[in-house]
This record gives structure tokens, sequence and C-alpha cells, in this order.
């Protein structure tokens, strides 16, 4: 495996699950293989999760590790063929990728949609710039459009904490005051659909994710319906897709409540994280025996460490 740019990249999604799991007993089974090799990670926006998981993954795997926030901090990247550069962008990714290529083995990438053109973002300029001009292998941090990472996280917790062979999944929009991506949702989605799983989405009309991405998974519009005997309720915001980037604002009867959950086949809870309590969800939610968002976070480190010992493996 040269880049992990999305879950296509997993050519065994049972077998990777599996090692991860193995991976969690003896962390540091591999000490050694990523001695002397660096890794940097870039971040064109906030993170926790992602970073700490990312370094502490790599550290895991004797790497060294550089960290770089490039909005505030980095020079403002031109992406455009042939631009006449005498606005706000001060170096071409063009350069920036092939220097930073000749300080690292490995580079990974976090690089969120700005909502603002669909097309723009879903051609995924900033990960397929740097995939085309560096010369070492990338790793999606979360994209414009895509969160692998988290998606292998979440079948590997899944694979953990499933209790019948083919559980029902629901994948439930949720309130958020602010519009966000459809990275974590997409991934989630497509992770699903290599999954044996029962998977239904739910979420308002109007907030329907691309349909190259849901395929034939079925949509219920009624929240509660979607509930009932559900194994697992993995919760997140997204902004429309067909009204690009437009946020929903009179939604609070979507926020996740005991009383939905008590709908469920005693359901575990997830979710990416961070998570606005209250908003999103409310306290006796996520704070009950049945929430694994802490466990689902600390998945993130061996899904990170999976995807850099097999890139290491294949330098
Ligand atoms: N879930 C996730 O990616 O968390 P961070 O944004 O904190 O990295």
């Amino acid at each position: 495996m040269k880049n992990y740019f999305s879950i296509q990249d997993i050519d065994s999604l049972e077998q990777w699950v599996d090692e991860a799991i193995e991976m969690k007993k003896t962390p540091l089974a591999d000490k050694n293989l990523g001695t002397d090799k660096t890794i940097g990670l870039l971040f064109f926006n906030p993170s926790l999760r992602t970073r700490l998981s990312t370094q502490k993954a790599a550290l895991n795997l004797g790497m060294n590790v550089i960290v770089m926030n490039f909005t505030g901090e980095g020079w403002s990247l031109e992406y455009g063929n042939g631009t006449i550069m005498d606005q706000n962008t001060s170096e071409h990714v063009k350069e920036a990728a092939q220097v930073v290529s000749q300080y690292c083995d490995v580079l990974a990438i976090r690089a969120f949609a700005k909502l603002e053109n669909r097309e723009d973002d879903y051609q995924e300029k900033v990960l397929n710039s740097f995939m085309k001009y560096a010369t070492i292998p990338i790793v999606n941090m979360e994209s414009a459009t895509g969160h692998p990472l988290q998606a292998l996280t979440d079948a590997i917790t899944i694979k953990e904490h499933k209790k019948t062979n083919k559980p029902k999944v629901v994948l439930s929009w949720a309130p958020h005051p602010k519009a966000l991506p459809q990275a974590v949702a997409n991934s989630f989605v497509e992770m699903m659909q290599q999954m044996d799983a029962d998977f239904v989405i739910t979420h308002p009309v109007g907030f329907e994710l691309a349909s190259h991405i849901t395929n034939e998974v079925p949509i219920d519009y009624n929240q509660e319906n979607a509930f009932k005997d559900a194994d697992f309720v993995y919760v997140k915001n997204w902004s429309s897709y067909t009204d690009y980037g437009k946020p929903l604002t009179d939604d609070s009867s979507w926020k996740i409540t005991e009383n939905k959950m008590k709908l469920t086949k005693d359901a575990k809870f997830m979710h990416c994280l961070p998570v606005r309590r209250n908003v999103v969800i409310d306290d006796a939610v996520i704070d009950s025996e049945n929430s694994i968002v802490i466990k689902q976070a600390n998945n993130r480190t061996y899904a990170a460490q999976l995807v850099l010992k097999k890139i290491l493996k294949n330098i």
C-alpha cells in the first residue's frame, strides 16, 4: 500500500480489523519498524484525536514525528495550474509537496471541506495535489469528503462490541449550530457497506448524502423508527449535499435523547468526537454505560498504527 487516501485502499477489511485488535494487545511489538523514519503531519484544520493518536501510533512504531499547523503558520498554498500568483497565495503545492518529501518518509494531511463549492471539495484538491507532487506515501487525516482513519476505527470498535454476527447499525444525523462537512458520514457509510451489518441512515429530508456514496443503503426519514432494534447508534451532523453546505437550524427534535435510545436493542452509542453536549446529544446518553465514545477514540491509535505499519513495510 502506498497511500491511505480512502477505505478503498484497504485490501481486506476483515483481516485489517483483526490485525488492529491483535496489535492493541502488544502495541510496541513493532517498535523498531519505523527506526530512522520520519512522519510529517500537516494540519490545515484543528484536531485533538487525529493529531495525538497519529503521533502516538508513529511513536509506537519507533518513528520520528514532525507536526506543522499550516493555517496561520505555513505559507498560503496555490493549487491552480498556470496561476499568476500576484494575490494571496505565496507558494505552489508543487514545490511544497516536493520539499516536504525530502524531510519525511511519510506525510499525513488534514484538510477539511470549505463547503463553498461542491465540485471543488469533491475533487479533493489538497489531498490529490499532495499525492500528485509528493514522492512519499500520503495518509488522509480527514479530507474534504472522507475520514478513512475514523472509519477504520469505527469498524474496529463495532467488531469489538457487537453481540450478533449481523448487528443493526443506524447512522443518525443530529443537530449542530454550524455547517459541518460530510467527510465522517461519507467514510462511515462506505465502511458499513463493506461490513456484515443491517445498516440504515436516518436524517431530515434534504440532508441526503451523495448518492454515489450511499448507493442502495436504506434511508429512513423517521429517526425513531430507524432506532427500533438497533445494536449501534452512530451519530453525526453533516450539512446539505444538494443545497451544498447549508446547515439546518430548527432541528432540535433530532437531538439524541435517553427516550430515543430506549427504542433500540440496548444499543451502543458512537460518535467520532468532538461533540456538543445537549445540542447533538443529551448528557444522559453520552454519560451512559452504553456510550463507547471514549473506547472508540482509543481505537484511533490502532487504526493509525495499522495503516502506518503497512506503509512502512512497503517503503
Ligand atoms: N474524530 C476526530 O477526527 O477528532 P479530531 O477532529 O479531534 O481529530
